[in-house]
């Protein structure tokens, strides 16, 4: 006798959710995402082809531990009770440490108490900084593709985002001449990051002179995300804080993830104008009480040494070179990035007889016929992100998973 299965019911709070995250129908989409259908992509790619190794360029994190020296820092610091309590808004060293590398490295100098302010990661302080500016009503402008985080923020504080496209033919910059004078009128924040994920493109002084400008003249609070920022490779990494007139107009957002290996720990910095700093703390207060002080003093040790991000620089450079030249050879025109461990390149219009409508498509025959995986960008025209942080030994096993890619690629006929 056959079972029938009364759908659940709902709970009595299900028209309680808000409508931010779907009101009453949270929770009963089929909508499945870009980066979970990968993941699903993946695992019938291994179960079907045990034989056949996962070369895995989708992954946005590093594959390194931290160093050892920033490792031994926290073993120290862990046991020290002075560390045990809520740290706040953080605490005066990692500040000052914070003060001193911007100092250092990009020649900006900004006063520890007041115009630097520590965040458990840079994720957080997007997410939180529309909390700041955002009534119902207002605008963030934001570049796309891009991460999306404070665009979220926006929207649930009343807010909508206008999206400036990076193009290619663009240089992968936003066209800020080309916004509506009414979207302008009610702009409060431009979010930009670079250098950008994921298109690699690393900013340069004119592009930034060009935003103190636009900023001040239509009363826009820049939001400079620098997540990647000691990934450069075209030139020595540039902060947009080094630009005349850029403090009195913004702020940028520092992380301690992607250049110093530390992508777990949590841990960012936001710095600019104090006022605008200032507005970030008092958000922030209201919703954290600061990362572990243990963690913020192993972070002064990376911070102070200049080798830690050169050499996390000079890893995803080579890996990035190798995978241009494979990637060369088996048709995808492609080359260097600016900055970031991506490289985002057109997507393969088809593979032999096979044609692919979108760079989805694309991502998603590459793991299923190849095991390799990338991930697919189509918010302006199909590109794949293909990211250097897959876990090799050392340079041989880099070289030998090179040679395996390109042989996978040359061999699947892709067309452009
Ligand atoms: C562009 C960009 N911004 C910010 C972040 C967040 O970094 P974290 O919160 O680790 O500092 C990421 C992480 O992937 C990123 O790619």
């Amino acid at each position: 006798m056959a079972t029938i299965t009364a759908p659940a019911a709902d709970p009595w709070f299900q028209d309680r959710f808000a409508a931010r995250i779907g009101g009453a129908q949270f929770g009963k989409g089929n909508e499945i995402y870009k980066f979970e259908l990968i993941k699903r992509a993946k695992r019938k790619a291994m179960a079907d082809h045990p034989e056949r190794r996962m070369l895995d360029f989708g992954i946005g994190e590093n594959d390194e531990m931290a160093p050892a020296a920033v490792r031994e820092a926290m073993h120290r610091e862990i046991d020290r009770p002075e560390n045990r309590g809520y740290a706040d808004n953080g605490i005066a060293a990692y500040k000052e440490a914070a003060a001193a590398f911007m100092a250092r490295e990009f020649g900006v100098v900004l006063d520890p108490v007041s115009e630097v302010n520590h965040c458990i990661g840079s994720k957080t302080a997007l997410s939180m900084i529309p909390a700041a500016f955002i009534d119902p009503g207002d605008v963030t402008l934001m570049t796309v593709p891009g991460y999306p985080v404070a665009g979220t923020a926006t929207r649930w504080f009343g807010g909508t985002v206008h999206r400036l496209p990076l193009l290619p033919e663009n240089a992968f910059f936003p066209d800020l001449d080309g916004i509506p004078a009414d979207i302008l009128a009610r702009a409060k924040l431009l979010v930009l990051c670079y250098p950008n994920s994921p298109t690699g493109r690393a900013a340069t002084r004119d592009f930034y002179s060009r935003v103190v400008e636009f900023a001040h003249r239509h009363r826009i609070v820049v939001v400079q995300d620098a997540a990647h920022i000691m990934l450069s490779y075209d030139a020595e990494p540039l902060s947009f804080l080094s630009i005349d007139g850029a403090k009195e107009v913004g702020v940028e957002v520092h992380s301690m993830s992607k250049g110093f290996h530390m992508i777990g720990w949590r841990l960012g910095w936001v710095c600019g104008h104090e006022r605008l700093v200032r507005a970030f703390a008092d958000v922030k207060d209201n919703c954290d009480s600061g990362q572990f002080m243990a963690i913020q003093k192993a972070a002064v040790t990376a911070l102070a040494d200049p080798a830690i991000p050169q050499a996390v620089r000079a890893k995803y450079r080579r890996r990035l070179e190798k995978l241009v030249a494979v990637l060369r050879q088996v048709g995808f025109d492609c080359r260097m990035p600016g900055g970031t461990y991506f490289l985002y390149t057109k997507s393969p219009v088809g593979a032999g007889e096979r044609s692919f409508a979108t760079a989805q498509d694309a991502s998603q025959f590459l793991i299923h016929e190849l095991s390799v995986s990338t991930v697919p960008w189509d918010d302006c025209g199909a590109h794949l992100r293909f990211s250097v942080t897959y876990e090799a030994a050392d340079e041989a096993a880099e070289d030998e998973l090179m040679a395996e890619t390109r042989a996978r690629l040359a061999a699947a006929r892709l067309r452009f």
